[in-house]
């Protein structure tokens, strides 16, 4: 059976989706065709006909409908629901399910390139608190790391991140100042905001003096590969984790989610990075 998948946002001309789906298909010997489905707002439920009448087997979600989805889904997975946010749809005999595989792809990433690295000794700090942000820390908690801290400009919103996690000591909200201060507590540093995301930007969110060299620095922004607080913490001797990555692994756990195959995808971040270079 050939698989019908996609993906829907606007704008997406530019979407490495379609290429890496494609290396999974050619990798797991699928046949299958991943289409582009592009839309502005008041395309959208046009969009969704259209997938339904194709009878779509899967499909990605991105900006700017990964809140406004959920409204054609029909069923949310826990993730999806606590953050209120869909990335990935399965449609299994006419019933779209919803799920986020963002942050869960993350973390898969991180344990692919760091084995050992996440335990109940773990203490993480993550800059910023949008929605990349929230994906990303409600994993960490499924994690049982020892310490999950958020730094960002806006304290309100950081706040709103403290809702997805039980343990009250497991995070403290903190200014960007206050994490400059205090980098050297971490063992993972996690930029998820857009800056350092222009190009041939020297911005960089924090500034990385108080950096211990056993801290990981990750940076989810992935144009440019290697963004200035990278080649930061990469001078100073720290190890470093680049965003495509994510992308890589958030693309593996919703092909898992639409085939049922489990591809191991480690070989791909190089070609991903070379592809992204151009
Ligand atoms: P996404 O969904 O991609 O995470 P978002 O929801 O727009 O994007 O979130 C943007 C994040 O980047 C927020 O944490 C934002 O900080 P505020 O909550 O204070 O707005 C952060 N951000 C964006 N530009 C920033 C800047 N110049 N300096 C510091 N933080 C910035």
């Amino acid at each position: 059976m050939a698989y019908k998948l996609g993906l829907i946002g606007h704008p997406i001309e530019h979407s490495l989706s379609p290429w890496i789906h494609q290396q999974f298909m050619d990798v797991a010997n699928i046949d299958g065709e991943y289409k582009l489905y592009e839309g502005d707002h008041a395309k959208l439920p046009e969009v969704i006909q259209q997938l339904r009448d194709h009878r779509i087997d899967g499909f990605n979600v991105t900006v700017p409908y990964k809140q406004v989805i959920i409204d054609y889904i029909d069923e949310l997975d826990p993730a999806a629901k606590a953050l209120g946010a869909v990335n990935t749809v399965v449609n299994q005999n006419g019933t779209w399910k919803g799920y986020s595989t963002d942050g869960e792809g993350y973390v898969r990433s991180m344990k692919e390139q760091f084995p050992s690295l996440l335990n109940e000794a773990s203490s993480v700090l993550i800059l910023g608190a949008g929605g990349a942000a929230r994906g990303i820390y409600r994993a960490f908690i499924q994690q049982n790391v020892k310490r999950i801290d958020i730094a960002n400009r806006s304290e309100q919103r950081a706040n709103g991140l403290l809702e997805l996690r039980q343990d009250p000591t497991v995070s403290t909200v903190l200014t960007l100042q206050q994490a400059e201060s205090q980098l050297n507590e971490y063992d993972l540093i996690i930029q998820t905001t857009s800056v350092g995301m222009k190009p041939n930007t020297d911005e960089q969110i924090i500034r990385l003096d108080h950096l211990h060299p056993d801290t990981i620095v990750s940076d989810i922004v992935y144009q440019p590969i290697t963004t200035a607080l990278l080649k930061d913490a990469k001078q100073r001797g720290a190890k470093i984790h680049h965003g495509h990555a994510m992308l890589l692994y958030q693309a593996q756990l919703a092909f898992e989610k639409w085939t049922g195959t489990n591809l191991d995808v480690g070989h791909l971040v190089d070609e991903l990075e070379r592809k992204l270079r151009g």
